[in-house]
């Protein structure tokens, strides 16, 4: 191979380290029967978001942006017996898509997913829900400084918030930009930068989804 890209990287290391998986190349496709987005989690990525998970010994994880369930079936699957996922979609028909694909896959006794606007089922679920071990933030980029506030609210002391596409290109450091996700990633730094309850850390990636990011905290205590 003459010049190998991030893809080549993605491709090699998946199948070395993850083998093929029918079940999840099922979900993918479905989704692009029904016409979603093809802005899933890599594969890579959907495998440490899984680790991640098993690492934490999460028994309750939250998800916010379900899609067609590809990161919830990579996370749920991290579940002991009785564990839980709760998935929150805005779109019915994105969640009907993902209740098929996380049925096939098995995983129906253990993901919740909850549909509506997910700053309403987050105020819903500050009363009576059982703390979460892990969450991870996927949905609309401008919310994102709500979503890990609301997070840190439902979260165990000593719980993981991962939030996807902190890097989108680069265009984080575009203090100028006038790009609605750019701003609410930046307000989200913001945040973070002075939010004394998380410790966190962000890392760029590269791969089959181009060049972007993860952020990573901890809630103290
Ligand atoms: N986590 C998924 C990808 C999520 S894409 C995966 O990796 O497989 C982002 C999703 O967030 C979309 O399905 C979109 O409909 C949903 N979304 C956007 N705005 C939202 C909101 N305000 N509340 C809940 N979900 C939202
Ligand atoms: C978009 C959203 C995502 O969550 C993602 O991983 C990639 C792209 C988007 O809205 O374009
Ligand atoms: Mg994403």
């Amino acid at each position: 191979m003459t010049n190998p890209g991030w893809e080549d990287v993605d491709a090699y290391i998946a199948e070395k380290l993850l083998g093929p998986d029918a079940v999840l190349d099922a979900a993918l496709a479905d989704n692009a029967a029904a016409g979603l987005p093809a802005i899933d989690v890599s594969a890579v990525q959907g495998k440490l978001l899984h680790l991640l998970a098993r690492i934490s010994g999460a028994r309750r994880i939250l998800e916010i942006g379900t899609l067609g369930g590809y990161s919830s079936i990579w996370l749920a699957r991290a579940l002991p017996e009785g564990g839980l996922l709760v998935s929150l979609e805005i779109d019915p028909h994105h969640a009907d898509v993902a209740r098929a694909n996380i049925a096939r896959a098995g995983l129906a006794d253990r993901v919740d997913v909850r549909v509506g606007p997910a700053l309403e089922s987050l105020a819903a679920m500050a009363a009576g829900e059982a703390p979460f071990d892990m969450i991870f933030i996927d949905a609309d980029k401008e919310n994102g400084a709500a979503y890990v506030t609301a997070g840190i609210g439902l979260s165990r002391p000593g719980g993981l918030i991962i939030v996807d596409n902190v890097v989108r290109d680069g265009g984080v450091v575009d203090a100028a930009s006038s790009d609605s996700r750019v701003i609410g990633t930046r307000a989200l730094f913001d945040m973070l930068s002075v939010e004394e309850r998380l410790d966190s850390t962000a890392i760029q990636t590269v791969g089959a989804k181009g060049w972007d990011g993860l952020l990573v905290a901890v809630v103290k205590g």
